[in-house]
């Protein structure tokens, strides 16, 4: 069976996955690009001249082997998004994807075909329903988990995520929506993995048992 992966998913020391007061302009409120800025270092991210070392190797695992991503309706789009029919999502044309992208929202509406071979379907399913679907999309290979923190935990507490890579950043940040809250014990489940490397972040990887 294929895995249902997430990576690179960046929190603060008190486990904030974004901050408070999301927009357009905000995706990630009042946290700016700071729980990312690890990321951007990287050649994974930005290309020649972006840094080869440990940071980079965890970043450009995001990638192979994924045939479909899952993510919530607070990453495809700023608060009510809905409310605006021809609304496209927060990257442009061509959206960094390419493969099928499953939204989760309690207001669908039909998919839409971007450039680079992305597709917007948009599905008002519960977690395990929803990854039938992006499975089946999917064909074989593993399915991302994009978050956001909501949908994240909703599929950590579904027993859904087999491989989840949380990095940790030392920042506090106060407000805004947390990755763990209501979720304990995952140590029993799945073998903890941590690195920290000079950017002072810390990777933790969880794997679950088999
Ligand atoms: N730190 C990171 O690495 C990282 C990664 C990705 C995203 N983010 C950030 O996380 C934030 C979004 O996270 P979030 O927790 O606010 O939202 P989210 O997890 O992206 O989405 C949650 C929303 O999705 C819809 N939804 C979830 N499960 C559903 C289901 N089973 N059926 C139907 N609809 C469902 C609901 O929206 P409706 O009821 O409105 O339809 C729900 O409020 C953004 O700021 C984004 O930039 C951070």
């Amino acid at each position: 069976m294929s895995a249902v992966r997430v990576h690179n998913f960046s929190i603060s020391i008190d486990g904030f996955a974004t901050g408070e007061g999301q927009a357009a302009d905000a995706p990630f409120g009042h946290a700016g690009e700071r729980l990312h800025e690890w990321m951007f270092a990287t050649r994974s991210w930005q290309g020649e001249g972006g840094s080869i070392g440990a940071d980079n190797a965890f970043a450009e695992r995001h990638g192979p082997g994924i045939g479909a991503e899952i993510m919530g309706a607070g990453k495809f789009g700023p608060p009510n998004w809905q409310d605006d029919p021809d609304y496209r999502g927060a990257w442009g044309p061509n959206p960094p994807f390419h493969a099928p992208v499953f939204v989760l929202t309690h207001r669908p509406r039909p998919s839409i075909e971007m450039e680079g071979g992305t597709t917007f379907h948009f599905l008002d399913a519960s977690p395990a329903e929803a990854l039938d679907r992006a499975r089946e999309a999917a064909a074989g290979q593993d399915v991302r988990l994009g978050g956001g923190p909501t949908v994240v935990r909703d599929f950590v507490n579904a027993d859904l995520v087999d491989h989840l890579h949380v990095v940790q950043v030392p920042l506090l940040l106060g407000r805004g929506v947390r990755l763990w809250d209501g979720l304990e014990a995952l140590e029993e489940k799945y073998d903890i993995e941590a690195v920290s490397t000079p950017s002072r972040v810390t990777h933790l990887t969880f794997t679950r048992r088999r």
